[in-house]
C-alpha cells in the first residue's frame, strides 16, 4: 500500500486521526503544514482546496481534514469559520452568546478530502449532533471543552471514548471503507 499523508498544523487532530485510522488498518504520516483556506460557506468548497494545496505540497497521496461546529442558536454559525471564531472569541465567546437561552443544540461536522493528484478528490463527510454546555469544561483541545455529544452528560473533553462518538471518528470510518476497498 502506498505512504499516505495526513496533511495539517493540528497535531491533536493527527494523534486522533492516526489512532481511528489504525483501527481500521490504515497508517497515516504527519505532513505538518499550513494550508491554504478558502473563504466559503461551504465545508466541502473549502475541504476541497486544502486538499489540493496539500497535494501540491506533498506530492504523494493525501488527506486532509477540515471540521465545523454548527450552532442551531445562532443559525450555524460559526460552521465554516469555527477555525477564525475559536481563535478569536474561543469558548469563552461562545459561551457568552449562549448566555441566555436554552436552545443548545449544535452538530459537530468533519470532512475528510482525500487526493492523490489533479484535481479529483474524494469527499467524506460525517456529523454528530450534541449540545453547547453552559460552563467551559477542563481538559482536552479546541472546542471539546464545550461540546457534549449527543446521549453523554460529559464534553469531549472529559470522555475517554471520544473516538467512539466523535465525528473525525465517522468521517474517518467512511474514508477507510473506500480506501480498503480501493487497494
Ligand atoms: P478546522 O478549520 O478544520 O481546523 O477546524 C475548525 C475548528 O474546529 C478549529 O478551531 C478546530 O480546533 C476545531 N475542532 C475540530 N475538531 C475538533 C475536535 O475534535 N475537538 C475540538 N475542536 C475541534
Amino acid at each position: 500500500m502506498s505512504e499516505l499523508y495526513f496533511v495539517s498544523s493540528n497535531e491533536h487532530k493527527f494523534e486522533e486521526a492516526e489512532r481511528i485510522l489504525s483501527n481500521f488498518g490504515v497508517n497515516i504520516n504527519l505532513f505538518k503544514t499550513t494550508l491554504e483556506e478558502i473563504q466559503s460557506n461551504s465545508l466541502s468548497k473549502i475541504a476541497e482546496r486544502k486538499a489540493i494545496d496539500a497535494y501540491t505540497k506533498v506530492q504523494k497521496p493525501v488527506i486532509i481534514e477540515d471540521d465545523g461546529l454548527f450552532i442551531d442558536y445562532l443559525e450555524g454559525f460559526p460552521g465554516p469559520y469555527s477555525s477564525y471564531v475559536y481563535d478569536t472569541i474561543g469558548n469563552k465567546g461562545i459561551i457568552h452568546l449562549l448566555e441566555n437561552t436554552e436552545l443548545r443544540d449544535a452538530k459537530f461536522v468533519a470532512i475528510i478530502a482525500y487526493c492523490n493528484g489533479g484535481n479529483d478528490v474524494q469527499l467524506f463527510e460525517a456529523s454528530i449532533s450534541g449540545k453547547i454546555a453552559s460552563v467551559i469544561e477542563k481538559g482536552g483541545w479546541g472546542y471539546d471543552p464545550i461540546f457534549i455529544p449527543q446521549g453523554e452528560s460529559k464534553t469531549y473533553a472529559n470522555l475517554s471514548d471520544k473516538d467512539k462518538f466523535s465525528h473525525r471518528a465517522a468521517s474517518l470510518k467512511k474514508f477507510s471503507d473506500w480506501f480498503m476497498h480501493k487497494h
